[in-house]
């Protein structure tokens, strides 16, 4: 394993410990290890934190799948989404038979660019082929999407809107926290994200009380108001219980390491602003920090030094989901996103984590500069 890790579980996990324990024995004791009393407490005291009501799941990807099922998104509907995204945010969109269109991204925020949008929804109401029905803005990296001027795009031509924030949990905008800026969000407790679980475990969050029973039937198969009533096909879709115990007691030093993950940030900035392009801030916008990710003219050099120096990375993604096989046929070839296709070649991820010391940052920064000097 690397010297400096690129996500310190390690760390967390000491600094965490009698309650983790703590918390996974007591559901050893009470044994209700599916649908347990720790998932509606989770629930209830996320949904405190984020403003919204929240469901748990049983991944990132699955709910995005029980939002677009929620809508029921199928044949002959076109789902909007970025190519420059993790793949599960356009898989959930074929596996409902539905046909993803993909739209750039802003060079400067790396999330959908909402004219973009707006111009490839109009496309698609003029071919006919294809019934506009959702669009699912990704909030990258940890820093949310434009949902204001999303929203407005989604009201004039009646777009349901899921935002996938798998990335994103803990990040603040004016109107709010993420997981309550559209009217349906996904997010992911995968063990590298910013609130990670010990496997995998998902939440969508919604203010919608009608859109909130539909989700929770969804998820247990599409049950009714009686346990072998059905209302629905649904999934099997549940958080477990140890993995909801896991995050209650994570949940307790969220705030701090949220803070910790933006004095990180802050730090990277001081360091590297004037060698490589550090990410954009927006007034009032407070992003999760999943990743910390630079723009590098040459980066070959800089990978090479950071190599050289020990230091992990990782870029995310290096190539964009329209040249991507199973996906090459929805999209329109090289050349057609080129934001999108420039990014995924000068993208470059350095280590965040919460319990990253000021004396690596300034290690990691430091290599990166080296590189930068290499030709
Ligand atoms: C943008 C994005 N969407 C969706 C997912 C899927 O989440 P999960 O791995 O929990 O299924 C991820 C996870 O990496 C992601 O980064």
């Amino acid at each position: 394993m690397s010297r400096i890790p690129f996500v310190d579980l390690g760390s967390q996990y000491r600094r965490l410990k009698s309650a983790i324990d703590a918390r996974i024995e007591t559901v050893l004791d009470h044994g209700r290890y599916v649908m347990g009393p720790e998932v509606d407490e989770f629930e209830r005291r996320l949904g405190d934190f984020v403003g919204a009501q929240t469901i748990g799941c049983s991944s990132g990807t699955d709910a995005l799948l029980l939002g677009l099922m929620t809508h029921e998104v199928g044949p002959g509907d076109a789902v909007f989404l970025p190519a420059f995204t993790f793949p599960a945010t356009a898989e959930v969109v074929l596996l409902l038979r539905a046909e993803p269109v993909f739209v750039e991204v802003d060079r400067r925020t790396f999330n959908i660019d909402p004219d973009d949008l707006e111009q490839r929804v109009e496309r698609v109401e003029r071919e006919g082929r294809l019934r506009a029905r959702a669009v699912i803005p990704v909030d990258l990296f940890g820093l949310p999407a434009d949902h204001l001027r999303i929203a407005q795009v989604a009201e004039r031509h009646d777009l349901a809107v899921i935002d996938d924030a798998a990335q994103a949990l803990g990040a603040r905008t004016p109107e709010g926290k993420v997981g309550s800026l559209a009217p349906l969000t996904a997010t992911s407790f995968f063990p590298a994200k910013p609130l990670g679980c010990y496997g995998d475990g998902g939440a969508v969050f919604t203010t919608d009380p009608e859109l909130a029973a539909r989700i929770r039937s969804l998820r247990v198969h599409g049950q009714g108001s009686e346990k072998y009533e059905l209302a629905r096909i649904g999934i099997n879709g549940r958080l477990d219980t140890l993995q909801a115990a896991i995050l209650l007691a994570k949940l307790d030093v969220f705030p701090d390491e949220l803070r910790a993950r933006e004095e990180l940030a802050g730090r990277y900035d001081r360091d590297l602003a004037e060698a490589v392009t550090v990410p954009s801030r927006i007034e009032g916008v407070a992003s999760a920090w999943a990743q910390y990710s630079i723009l590098v003219e040459k980066r070959e050099p800089v990978l090479e030094s950071l190599r050289d120096a020990g230091i992990p990375f990782g870029i995310y993604y290096p190539m964009p989901l329209h040249l991507q096989a199973p996906y090459r046929s929805a999209g329109q070839g090289p050349g057609s996103l080129p934001v999108t296709e420039y990014l995924c070649e000068h993208i470059l991820s350095l280590p965040m984590h919460p319990y990253l010391a000021p004396e690596t940052a300034r290690e990691v920064a430091e290599a990166v500069c080296v590189g930068t000097r290499r030709s």
